[in-house]
């Protein structure tokens, strides 16, 4: 999968880039691929409490609100992120099928590291990518 990130605000596009960054409105010209623009783990097998810190958990439930929807929630992450002034998750990303579809911006101290969203489909891949002020992106996927 070819990651492409936006130069003006680093917002990542999977595959291809967009005609205009759904973020911050820049032209195509303003992408480059860049496969570093996403963090991995040196060793997914054995994660550092670095890894669990910065990559979501991602869990799918029945909505209770409204009928005929899936909830998708992300947390960052299996050991809960910081929130301080200095050091939070900014942003999650959320992705269907690796198209961006929405962004969650959090705010240090009063939110916690974590976003829902209400999904009127059943089916498709789920990518969350999360925007750490001091240790960049990290995602986390699952099939619906
Ligand atoms: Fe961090």
């Amino acid at each position: 999968m070819t990651i492409f990130e936006c130069k003006t605000c680093g917002h990542v596009e999977f595959n291809a880039a967009p005609e205009m960054c759904l973020v911050c409105r820049s032209p195509r010209t303003a992408f480059h691929e860049n496969a570093a623009a996403i963090k991995q783990p040196a060793d997914p097998a054995s994660l550092t409490d670095g890894d669990k810190k910065h990559i979501p958990v991602i869990k799918v439930t029945t909505c209770g609100l409204i009928a005929d929807c899936t909830d998708v929630h992300a947390i960052v992450g299996g050991i809960v992120h910081v929130m301080d002034v200095k050091h939070f998750i900014q942003y999650l990303d959320f992705y269907l099928d690796y198209k961006f579809i929405s962004r969650i911006w959090l705010a240090p101290e009063a939110c916690k590291p974590a976003a829902s969203l209400h999904l009127a489909v059943k089916k498709g891949v789920i990518t969350v990518v999360e925007h750490c002020n001091v240790h960049g992106n990290w995602m986390a996927e699952v099939t619906l």
